[in-house]
């Protein structure tokens, strides 16, 4: 039942842009890296492990574009800035930010460590926000697109998430923030919301095979998302065609999310 955006990839053109991907080195990350690769874009991604760089960088070249990886942890803001001082020197100013690097695991808030609970805000929350503070002076201004990859536990809360869940709401307010700051730079900022992604490390880790099952039978459009559903809308953010759309949080999700939290987690 139901198309993905594989079906009808919209014909956006990257051509001459420059896009970074932060966590763009595995699943929706690298989906939309490639999406925008395939456009025509000149693509950079960054994450800690060296060969996830390598093995990235490999797949993204295969489309013919311009493309640089570095290994760097969104948790350390000094190694971010290097990283996009690098790569805006090599790429010129960036049109297009995705931040994307997450950390999920599922754990009962009584057996979750004062560092488990840390690890996971330190990198979605602020990881994120050292990604968009370290790029604002690379970024085109007028002109630039950030999006930063949200989750449905943003707002609704899911058992065995509560890491998980306040770092993504307070990842969402970073983008509301920051677009109410920096419009008047001409800086876009927006969210999206992937529902379950099938084959991605997400979902392998929240939910079991079965529950897998269960889940895509529920959702209002009865299937698991696809990276291209994800990458579709991360083009559109980056194009022309969304230059008035700024502060939004998008569920790109099948209507899981009016389903409510304990639709996200194996709790069954
Ligand atoms: C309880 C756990 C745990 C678990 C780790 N910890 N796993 N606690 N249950 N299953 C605790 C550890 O005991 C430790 O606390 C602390 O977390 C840090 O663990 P480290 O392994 O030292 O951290 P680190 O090497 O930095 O790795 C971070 C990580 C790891 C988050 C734990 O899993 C990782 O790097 N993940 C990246 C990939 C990923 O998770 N992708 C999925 C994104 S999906 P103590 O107290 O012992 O020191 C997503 C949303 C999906 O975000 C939404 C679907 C609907
Ligand atoms: P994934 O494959 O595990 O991708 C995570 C990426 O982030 C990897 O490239 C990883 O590479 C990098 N990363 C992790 N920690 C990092 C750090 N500290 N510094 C720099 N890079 C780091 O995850 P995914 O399932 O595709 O999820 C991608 C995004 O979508 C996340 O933001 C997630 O919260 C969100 N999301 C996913 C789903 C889903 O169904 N999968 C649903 C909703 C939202 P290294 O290990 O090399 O660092």
């Amino acid at each position: 039942m139901g198309s993905t955006a594989t079906d009808s990839r919209p014909p956006f053109d990257f051509h001459g842009r420059t896009v970074f991907v932060a966590g763009g080195t595995s699943g929706i990350n690298l989906g939309i890296a490639d999406a925008y690769a395939a456009a025509g874009a000149r693509v950079a991604v960054m994450s800690r492990d060296a060969a996830r760089v390598e093995a990235a960088c490999a797949q993204l070249a295969r489309h013919g574009a311009e493309v640089y990886g570095r290994t760097g942890d969104v948790r350390d803001y000094a190694a971010v800035e290097d990283v996009l001082a690098d790569v805006h020197a090599r790429l010129g100013d960036i049109d297009v930010l995705v931040s994307g690097a997450a950390g999920n695991f599922l754990a009962k808030a009584l057996d979750l460590s004062s560092n488990g609970f840390k690890v996971v805000v330190d990198i979605d929350l602020n990881g994120t926000f050292h990604v968009l503070r370290a790029a604002h002076r690379f970024l085109r201004k007028p002109g630039a697109s950030i999006i930063n990859i949200s989750a449905p536990q943003s707002y609704n809360p899911a058992p065995m998430q509560v890491h998980a869940c306040a770092a993504k709401a307070g990842l969402d307010q970073v983008m509301r923030v920051l677009a109410l700051e920096w419009g008047e730079h001409g800086i876009r900022v927006n969210s999206i919301v992937p529902g379950p992604i099938a084959g991605t490390t997400g979902i392998q880790r929240l939910v079991s095979d079965e529950a897998r099952a269960t889940m895509a039978g529920r959702i209002p459009l009865r299937r698991l998302g696809a990276l291209e559903d994800i990458a579709a809308m991360a083009l559109f953010l980056g194009s022309p065609f969304a230059s008035y759309v700024t502060g939004a949080l998008i569920p790109v999700d099948g209507g899981i999310s009016l389903l409510g939290g304990r639709h996200h987690a194996n709790l069954e």
